[in-house]
């Protein structure tokens, strides 16, 4: 079952997994039908299985029944498992059939995520517009887009179709879509007309926000949030902007920190966004894009107090760096099979 053009997820198991079908006949052999025990087959590739499934994760998630056994591409799903979750960031259209088949025949597995949901996510301009949707007035603070505009051909044209969006300078080039290749994060801040036309569509030509060099990456689990600082690029004055010319290759300042005790930055850095505001945007977007597992990368204008803009929506995240992960996930899986299980016995 090896699906054209997906990302290869390895399928060695290492010590800490378990083996699929030994789990489940471990289960389901001894009569443990109990909503707690639960599998959850995973295919990521082996770089996100390496960040997520870490020990401690696997060790915690095993000590409250949940088992992550690796998904075999090579076999087909329903000769594997059963599962009550199924995990993954594939998002081809092979996958999402397969999904879909197993789906059928299982209806009570859940899938995190539906992958036409997480597809959304793989266009800078759909992946900004359930913000843009969004009216969170009557909470402390205002959370909006940078002012964009998508251009699909011809590089030429850009400097014309900017001043008619009437799109102010400094701006960031964007890669329009995000398909997990190095190629699709590397941004370009442009400060001044006549280098725009060396971009290569297409892209997302997006403001740059003055933000006092701090972003707020906002991690998603379900009903959990996690805010954590990162640096991000430095302001860029009025005098640099007259000064300078050309187009800039972005350093990825914010990937910097390597694990969760590094991830965030002094609080005397910045204040954190208001709370309640975050709740409401995080609920907002999971109902919106139909998606439980993300984050937002979110700056706030430079002199203002309340005045947000998110600039980038990611699937499946570093989870690795979201601070008491383990918990945070191993408890969430719990949560999802117990409110399904409750569901059915209440009707
Ligand atoms: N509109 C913007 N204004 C200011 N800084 C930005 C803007 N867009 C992106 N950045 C900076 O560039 C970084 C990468 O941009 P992002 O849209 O998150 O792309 P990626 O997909 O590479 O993560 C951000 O973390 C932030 O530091
Ligand atoms: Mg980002």
């Amino acid at each position: 079952m090896r699906l054209k053009g997906e990302i290869p997820v390895e399928n060695e198991e290492e010590g800490e997994e378990e083996k699929g079908r030994d789990v489940n006949s471990l289960l389901r052999g001894v009569g443990f039908h109990q909503p707690q025990k639960l599998v959850v087959g995973y295919a990521l590739t082996s770089k996100k299985k390496k960040s997520f499934l870490q020990p401690k994760l696997l060790g915690l998630a095993r000590s409250k029944g949940v088992f992550f056994v690796a998904i075999d591409l090579n076999r087909p799903l329903s000769d594997q498992g059963p599962f009550d979750i199924l995990l993954h960031k594939l998002s081809g259209n092979e996958w999402c059939d397969l999904i879909e088949d197993y789906k059928q025949k299982h209806p009570e597995v859940i899938v995190l995520d539906p992958p036409k949901a997480i597809r959304h996510l793989h266009n800078r301009q759909s992946m900004l517009q359930d913000v843009a949707d969004l009216d969170l007035s009557e909470y402390d603070g205002k959370v909006g887009i940078p002012r964009q505009l998508v251009i699909t051909k011809d590089p030429l044209s850009i400097p014309y179709e900017v001043t008619k969006a009437g799109l102010s300078l400094p701006l960031v080039a964007k890669p329009l879509l995000v398909d997990g290749t190095a190629k699709s994060h590397e941004l370009f801040l442009a400060y001044d007309q006549f280098s725009l036309p060396e971009l290569e569509p297409p892209l997302v030509l997006q403001e740059f926000v003055n933000h006092g060099g701090v972003l707020f990456k906002i991690y998603v689990v379900g009903e959990s949030i996690k805010v954590v600082r990162r640096f991000s690029l430095p302001d860029v004055t009025k005098c640099e902007l007259a000064e300078v010319a050309g187009l800039f290759r972005f350093p990825r300042v914010s990937c910097a920190a390597a694990t969760a005790d590094d991830a965030d930055l002094d609080p005397s850095i910045a204040e954190l966004p208001p709370r309640p505001l975050l709740e409401r945007l995080a609920k907002e977007l999971r109902r919106r894009l139909g998606l439980e597992l993300f984050n937002i990368d979110m700056i706030r204008q430079l002199g203002t107090k309340d005045v947000f803009f998110v600039i980038d929506i990611n699937y499946f995240p570093g989870y690795g760096k979201m601070p008491d992960y383990e918990h945070i996930f191993t408890d969430f899986l719990l949560s999802l099979v117990q409110n399904k299980y409750k569901k059915r016995h209440a009707t």
